[in-house]
């Protein structure tokens, strides 16, 4: 019998707001890449509702895996494993995708494949760019993540440092909402930055005692909403492009400084980024400006492999498969899985 070569993945996602699916092969060729984003329906609300979120998960699920499998001219037959989200995020959203992972893996008879969101995310960076490899280091920047995170190997992490309190796209989401920007605030504080001066407010940049890699943004979250409060209560007017570019000067400068120190003490050569907040102009340019002044290969994923979607776990779940993980029917949404963790 000749040995099959190529490995194909057909992978699901639907942890947060975008139920996607994605057909992967080798681990690094994405063959399809389907995300059904929610965000239009959730801006009513000012953020993710978690009923909609899963209710919206089961309406569209179907329809994105038949269209990752048109799209990549495959059928199930062609799937060599099931790869899904089975953790961290909202628990009714994860069950969505693991419950529908599970029937196509029992129906179709493939391994299924559970994979930590995290590690997708990290993973991300493995579709565009060929030459990386573990070992390099890690900063994963979300909505619901902040974590300094060493890749020792293929899906093997040590977490070096974390959030104390609000993750950084989370801290990004709450101070949009509070100068009037909206949901999701991400983006909208990258954009309307490029219009506002950075120096202009002196908001604070917290370091944890005696964690030199942990975070904290509730500081600065606060920060800006004193000052807001501090211009109503005075009568004046303020800048929504100046307040939105310090404060994103503020929060890329930790992410930025905590990034380096980890560089020098661990005389990193190589360093990634990842997760929804690694699309922000100001902390791509600051991070590879830093890492190119000390000789370090920087790299970041395209935007769209940087948000929420399924090629990242198909990537993911490849190096799973390939270290031999394999989950059983018993396979059920942890909302607060650990990097690591099986
Ligand atoms: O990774 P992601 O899509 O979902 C989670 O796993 O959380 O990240 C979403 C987060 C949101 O907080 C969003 O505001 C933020 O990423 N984000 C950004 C940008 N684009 C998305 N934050 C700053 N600048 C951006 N350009
Ligand atoms: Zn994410």
């Amino acid at each position: 019998m000749s040995e099959k070569k190529d490995v194909l993945i057909l992978a699901i996602e639907s942890s947060c707001d975008e139920t996607a699916a994605a057909v992967v092969k080798n681990g690094r060729e994405v063959l399809s890449n389907i995300i059904s984003s929610q965000i239009d329906l959730h801006t009513l609300y000012g953020g993710v509702v978690p009923e909609i979120a899963s209710r919206k998960h089961i309406e569209k699920i179907n329809q994105v895996i038949e269209a990752a499998l048109g799209e990549a001219h495959t059928t199930l037959d062609d799937i060599d494993a099931i790869g899904v989200t089975y953790g961290p995020g909202l628990v009714g959203a994860l069950l969505v995708g693991v419950a529908e992972a599970k029937a196509i893996a029992y129906a179709a008879k493939k391994p299924l494949v559970g994979v930590h969101h995290i590690e997708g995310h990290i993973a991300a960076n493995f579709i565009e760019h060929k030459d990386l490899e573990p070992p390099f280091f890690s900063l994963v920047v979300s909505g619901g993540h902040t974590h300094l995170v060493r890749v020792k190997d293929y899906g093997k992490f040590d977490i070096i440092g974390r959030t104390r309190d609000d993750a950084a796209g989370e801290a990004f989401d709450k101070v949009a909402r509070a100068i009037g920007l909206g949901y999701p605030g991400g983006p909208k504080i990258d954009k309307v930055s490029k219009e506002g001066n950075p120096e202009a407010i002196a908001f604070p940049r917290a370091h944890v005692e005696d964690a030199p890699y942990d975070f904290s943004f509730s500081g600065v979250k606060s920060a800006v909403l004193n000052y807001i409060n501090g211009c109503k209560m005075k009568g004046e007017a303020y800048s929504q492009a100046d307040i939105a570019a310090s404060f994103q000067k503020a929060v890329t400068d930790v992410l930025v400084a905590n990034a380096i120190h980890a560089v020098e003490e661990y005389q990193v050569d190589k360093f990634a980024i990842a997760g929804g907040v690694a699309s922000n102009s100001a902390l791509r340019e600051a991070m590879k400006e830093a890492c190119q002044e000390r000789g370090v290969k920087f790299y970041y994923p395209s935007p769209i492999y940087c948000t929420d979607n399924a090629a990242m776990i198909g990537v993911a779940a490849y190096y799973e498969y390939r270290n031999g993980t394999r989950h059983g029917w018993d396979l059920n949404a942890v909302p607060n899985l650990k990097l690591g963790e099986r």
